[in-house]
């Protein structure tokens, strides 16, 4: 008799673990992409600005097209199977690395438009006050760009978390797959798929409201 409780006890460890693994390439991986982000946009609106960092940008540049230009799954196969094809490395480990990377090109953007959002009085009263440009760009430009930008970086964070969804694709075991081996297991798929669903669909409507709470917050603190 295969057709099993898709919760009987010895499953559940897929959904928990499964949970587990998905928190901690989300957790990482938003690391990585902010820290990769922030950078590729500074470089960006300084060259924008300046002149400066011409090749760095142009780095840049063919950065933000490959990775925005190709799918996800596509970028997460390729770094497992060609990237580090032959070398015996932790997949977690390899999608953390992967979404990071592709996390980045989109956090870049986010925050250069948020560079681009501070008047460029700014940056003039930050060079005549004698700051020296990256003086100006640290402690005057990016603060009020990172301001403006949290919502969206905030709703970053909430798309990684979905887009994690794919890394069965190099078998982990994550969230979705688990649910999808207690589906192939069972022979069941109604219960263990929706629970997937409703799993992801409660941490993102609750980093949602959080969202939104700081929105409000954000534009409270506006109205000066
Ligand atoms: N699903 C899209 C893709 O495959 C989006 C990738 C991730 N998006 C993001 N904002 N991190 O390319």
């Amino acid at each position: 008799d295969f057709q099993q409780n898709f919760l009987d006890e010895s499953r559940w460890h897929y959904l928990t673990n499964g949970l587990k693994t998905t928190l901690i390439i989300t957790f990482f991986a938003v690391i990585l992409g902010f820290v990769l982000g922030f950078l590729v946009a500074i470089v960006r609106s300084t060259h924008d600005k300046t002149g400066k960092m011409k090749i760095l940008n142009a780095l840049c540049r063919v950065y933000l097209t490959v990775i925005r230009g190709t799918p996800m799954v596509v970028q997460l196969l390729i770094t497992y199977f060609v990237i580090f094809g032959s070398v015996n490395i932790d997949k977690t480990l390899v999608a953390v690395l992967a979404f990071g990377v592709n996390s980045g090109a989109y956090v870049a953007e986010i925050v250069r438009s948020g560079i681009m959002s501070v008047d460029n009085g700014q940056f003039e009263a930050g060079r005549s006050l004698g700051l020296s440009y990256r003086q100006t760009m640290i402690s005057i430009v990016l603060p009020q760009a990172f301001k403006t930008v949290l919502p969206a970086l905030a709703n970053e964070c909430i798309v990684l978390l979905k887009e994690t969804s794919v890394a069965g694709y190099i078998a982990i075991q994550d969230l979705t797959k688990g649910g999808d081996i207690i589906r192939s297991q069972t022979f069941s798929a109604f219960m263990p798929l929706i629970t997937v669903a409703l799993i992801y669909l409660i941490m993102v409507v609750v980093l949602t409201h959080l969202v939104g709470k700081l929105e409000r917050r954000l534009s409270q603190s506006d109205r000066r």
